[in-house]
């Protein structure tokens, strides 16, 4: 029999996530279906009992669930724990068990797909919401030089700082303190580019070689991006890499099969192809 996946959000409607685990089960021939799950603001636990009850077997969380869906979980992974987000929940006989695979999508995305090492280089994160939590622990595993943490009230990244302090060189910011700062690799993750805004970005934040990393996908010509072009990053991408090598992990963790996700890689989201390829 057909074992049942989803993904849960609200709204659910743009998700690639189906295209991308279909494009999975066909390469390793899983017998599974995934559908997109548009679960009510109020009502996401009702919508995954019913979905476990029905005999799913695992799902994904994105927004704006994936804190809910931690608090929802029987058992949490130490990463997940980390993050205070859940992205993928697996059914087991004790119950539902949370992970998350987003820092484990991010770090693949920007060191093997895009080649870009993390290690002793400066790393600039913008935005202090469940996005950038969900990155924090694996970029600093990977142990940058230093990871700055940039956020319009300054008290959010700095308690961020605080809490993610033990684990390696982690600073928070206020934007016009990042004046006179270059940073190799720039991650927006906050919500601006949903609004069409771009983060208060001093001048001189990007030098030669380095790398704009856009977490939503399926657009390059947000203002971020385009501000990251024109003022001296050599490299802009948005997440669709980050969003495979997630999906990767968690059909992992389901299935216990590592599918190949060069195809997918190449291919686009929304019309928008990945500005650089491995
Ligand atoms: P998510 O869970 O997706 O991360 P969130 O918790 O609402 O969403 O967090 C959004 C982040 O985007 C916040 O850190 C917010 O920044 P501030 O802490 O500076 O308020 C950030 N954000 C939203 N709009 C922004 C904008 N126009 N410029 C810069 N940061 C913005």
């Amino acid at each position: 029999m057909t074992d049942r996946y989803c993904v849960f959000g609200n709204p659910i409607g743009h998700s690639k996530s189906p295209v991308i685990h279909a494009a999975f089960a066909r390469q390793t021939g899983e017998d599974i279906s995934y559908a997109a799950t548009l679960a009510p603001l109020e009502g996401f636990r009702e919508s995954v009992m019913e979905f476990v009850a029905a005999g799913g077997r695992g799902a994904n969380v994105t927004l704006p669930f994936k804190e809910e869906a931690y608090r929802l979980v029987d058992e949490v992974s130490a990463r997940a724990a980390l993050a205070g987000a859940v992205n993928t929940l697996i059914v087991t006989r004790n119950g539902i068990r949370g992970d998350n695979t987003d820092g484990v999508g991010i770090m693949r995305d920007i060191t093997e797909n895009l080649g870009c090492p993390v290690s002793g280089r400066r790393v600039l994160l913008l935005g202090a919401g469940g996005a950038a939590r969900g990155v924090i622990g694996p970029l600093l595993d990977a142990e940058p030089q230093v990871l700055a943490v940039a956020t319009r009230t300054k008290e959010k990244a700095v308690s961020l700082g605080r809490s993610f302090g033990a684990l390696g060189p982690i600073l928070g910011a206020s934007y016009p303190e990042l004046a006179g700062e270059s940073f190799d690799i720039v991650i927006n993750a906050t919500s601006a580019s949903i609004d069409g805004e771009l983060p208060p970005l001093p001048d001189g934040i990007y030098r030669p070689g380095s790398l704009a990393y856009e977490l939503m996908y399926g657009h390059l010509d947000t203002p971020f991006l385009d501000h990251a072009r024109q003022h001296g990053a050599e490299f802009a991408v948005d997440g669709w890499g980050m969003l495979v090598e997630q999906a990767a992990e968690s059909f992992f963790l389901w299935r216990g099969v590592r599918p190949d996700c060069s195809d997918l890689l190449e291919k686009v989201g929304d019309g928008a192809v990945c500005s650089i390829t491995a």
